[in-house]
């Protein structure tokens, strides 16, 4: 290579040279790599360190290098080592030894992390929107099922009753978390690294407070070994995506199992399942099993940065030019999980019947049938006892808790009255867990109207 020429007396050998060079992915980043060095000349003519009309020519010639390679009148030469060096390159092919000047008071050690500190950033935004529209989706499906009955689980066992709207607004509540999360990364990466330059700084008189302001940082880095070498605002991105795809996973999974045979909750829109090339009555859900594979992708993507980073002693090394593809590939697989999963939510039909039947199966209104003698006044551990013993006599007898007699009733406690029946109807069991985070309708009503405001405001 040119640039460092005068050092060497052979050329870098060309498998080497396709080896070393990360352009065929970093070329992402060529708008804030010009974005960078825009603000940087501004800063290296304002303190003097340069000439205000040569500032003038490189600003000028970096906007047309944008504009070229934007329009596709330039195209990013494949065999550059980096984006970095590409664009100085060119900048110097234009404007000679004027262009020269640009790297002044600047490595490309912190050239690379400002560049991804600046895409990462708009990123996370874009992320922010996708998933808003995700929660957004889990509440209006919530708001058409706040009546609609369904056992809820433990230990994939029927436990109690609850509403599909309570279920789907769990996992609202985890990805306003996930969104939380973002904020804060994007808080602790939103710092300044240039003016580390390769790892100590520099002698020249730089203003890095005015590139922090040009450039929209809430501050600058106060260690420069720090800035140029450390990687963890990608590592808590790409766990933040983990966490996000965990979450998807989850409810991908119940998706799953509730779209067959044995559950038919739902039913998946045709144009968002797929057939079989042998079985002809099959529908698949390949998005939700697609989804569930892809995080675990993800996850790879994160140990492969944690991994990257363990041995690494400071400042900088190369080994980190490994940070981007695992980023990127995160980035790209949850945009696409979040943007398929979306219609595929809203498109999905609920079959209320069969989990109102599922509900009627399983005895899952025992706790309020015990909970009834206790507002009577019978102990719960007792009140628990005896509801067993209806719920076993239940079994022998094939019978389920709203089709036993009074009478069958009353053998097992004199307290029982006719009001039973309300008391253990699934409706009322729903309706009368009135608690704030329960499935009461009213109280998950609410919740989406919570969840909902939160949203706006962050918008
Ligand atoms: N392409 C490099 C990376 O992604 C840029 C920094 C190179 N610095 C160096 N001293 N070789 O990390």
């Amino acid at each position: 290579m040119d640039l460092w020429g005068a050092r060497f007396k052979k050329e870098l050998n060309s498998e080497v040279n396709s080896f070393n060079s990360c352009i065929s992915f970093d070329s992402v980043f060529y708008k804030e790599d010009i974005q960078g060095s825009i603000a940087h000349v501004t800063m290296l003519a304002k303190q003097n360190i340069i000439e205000e009309n040569d500032a003038k020519v490189i600003k000028e010639t970096l906007q047309n290098i944008q504009k070229d390679i934007e329009t596709g009148k330039l195209v990013i030469d494949r065999n550059a080592e980096d984006i970095h060096m590409f664009i100085e390159g060119e900048l110097t092919k234009r404007i000679g030894d004027i262009g020269k000047k640009l790297h002044t008071a600047r490595s490309r050690n912190d050239q690379v992390t400002l560049d991804t500190r600046l895409y990462l950033r708009d990123q996370i935004d874009t992320l922010t929107k996708a998933l808003k529209s995700l929660i957004k989706t889990f509440c209006y499906k919530a708001k058409e099922n706040l009546e609609t009955v369904m056992p809820g689980y433990t230990h994939m066992q029927r436990a109690q009753p609850i509403t599909f709207a309570h279920h789907l607004m769990a996992y609202s509540e985890m990805f306003l978390r996930d969104l939380g999360r973002l904020e804060d990364t994007k808080k602790r990466m939103n710092v300044l690294p240039l003016g580390s330059c390769a790892l100590a700084t520099t002698t020249y008189p730089i203003d890095r407070y005015l590139v922090q302001e040009l450039l929209e940082f809430d501050s600058v880095s106060q260690n420069s070994l720090d800035a140029v070498s450390d990687r963890d605002y990608i590592i808590e991105l790409l766990s933040n995506i983990s966490m996000i795809m965990m979450h998807l996973s989850r409810i991908s999974e119940e998706i799953i199992l509730w779209s067959s045979w044995e559950f038919k909750f739902i039913e998946l829109d045709d144009a968002f399942s797929t057939g079989s090339s042998i079985m002809p009555q099959k529908k698949n859900p390949d998005i939700t099993e697609l989804i569930r594979g892809k995080t675990g992708r993800v996850y790879g993507d994160l140990m492969q940065l944690l991994t990257v980073m363990k041995g690494l002693p400071l400042a900088y090394n190369k080994d980190t030019q490994e940070d981007k593809e695992a980023v990127f590939d995160a980035l790209e697989t949850s945009f696409v999980c979040i943007n398929t999963f979306v219609p595929m939510l809203e498109t999905l039909k609920v079959n209320k019947q069969n989990m109102k039947e599922a509900a009627s199966n399983g005895f899952i209104n025992a706790t309020d049938c015990a909970d009834y003698l206790t507002k009577k006044g019978v102990p719960f551990r007792s009140s628990y006892k005896i509801t067993g013993q209806l719920v076993g006599y239940c079994i022998d007898n094939h019978k389920t808790l709203e089709t036993l007699s009074l009478e069958e009733y009353k053998k097992a406690s004199t307290l029982f009255e006719a009001d039973i029946y309300e008391a253990i109807s699934f409706e009322n069991c729903v309706k009368n867990r009135k608690i704030i985070g329960g499935p009461s309708p009213e109280i998950v009503q609410e919740h989406i109207k919570n969840v909902l405001q939160k949203i706006e405001r962050k918008d």
